[in-house]
């Protein structure tokens, strides 16, 4: 089955409201006058960035009507109430997101984010129609100590325990080792094919062949223009999730060319 391949950039703690407005006048001029700009229009791929809270309505304004998406970082799972702090799904389709990633490894390590609280995020972000990035990876002890299947398998059903999809499109899954994450040492295309044919083994499973079939599983940990292609030419990439090479305008849009379906 054909899959768009999407092409996601997590700022994470990173860029102003100053910032994110440029970056993105700047990605549109980078995407639509490059090689990539008809087969963006074309939504042959898709793109979408990852700015802090506090940008994602100026980015949001910046990028309309430019097919580039975009994403929030975190979100919480009740509509509204006494959750100081937090920010709902209906918020982040306010500020005009698409999508919103869930289950980072980062805020699994340093916020508590467990595969419960995952699967309750993913779950009110499709009730709301927006996109769950869900995020799964193991840690380099767990890999080390054989487990990085069993520590996959266990985020990906729980995290996605009785979760209502009904069409492909309305999820995508990462794979982010964590090992790789920030580090330089990106996983081989091999470990990355790996992983992820095992992780759509499981979608099969937790839903159905066919949304299994056309759901993007995306690879993220030290994704840069020199190592996109190689990732992509496998087939169970359907695309990346960035995280330091998204920060750059140029970098990242030549990540995005390295993704385009080859035709
Ligand atoms: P790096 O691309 O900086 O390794 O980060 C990956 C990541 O965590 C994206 O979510």
């Amino acid at each position: 089955m054909s899959r768009i391949p999407l092409v996601v950039g997590n700022w994470k703690l990173n860029k102003t409201i100053r910032e994110t407005v440029d970056f993105c006048r700047s990605l549109k001029e980078e995407l639509f006058s490059g090689p990539e700009g008809p087969a963006l229009g074309a939504r042959k791929v898709e793109v979408a960035v990852a700015p802090p809270f506090t940008a994602l309505s100026s980015a949001a304004q910046a990028l309309e009507g430019s097919f580039i998406g975009v994403s929030s970082q975190d979100v919480f799972w009740a509509e509204s109430g006494a959750y100081t702090g937090e920010i709902s799904p209906k918020m982040l389709a306010d500020a005009g997101c698409r999508f919103a990633i869930v289950g980072h490894s980062e805020r699994r390590q340093f916020f508590h984010e467990t595969d419960a609280s995952v699967n309750k995020k993913a779950a009110a972000l499709t009730a709301q129609g927006l996109i769950p990035i869900v995020c799964v990876g193991e840690t380099l002890k767990e890999r080390q100590e054989g487990q990085a299947f069993s520590v996959v398998e266990r985020q990906i059903v729980e995290g996605l325990k009785s979760l209502a999809v009904r069409s492909p499109g309305e999820l995508v899954i990462a794979y982010e080792p964590v090992w790789a994450i920030g580090t330089g040492q990106t996983a081989t295309s091999e470990q990355a094919q790996e992983v992820q044919a095992f992780i759509r083994r499981l979608l099969e499973k937790v839903f159905s062949p066919p949304i299994a079939g056309g759901m993007r599983i995306l690879y993220g940990g030290s994704v840069k223009p020199e190592n996109i292609a190689e990732l992509m030419a496998r087939r169970d990439v359907d695309g990346a999730l960035v995280g330091g090479a998204s920060l750059e305008v140029k970098s990242f849009a030549r990540i995005v060319q390295g993704c385009l379906p080859k035709t």
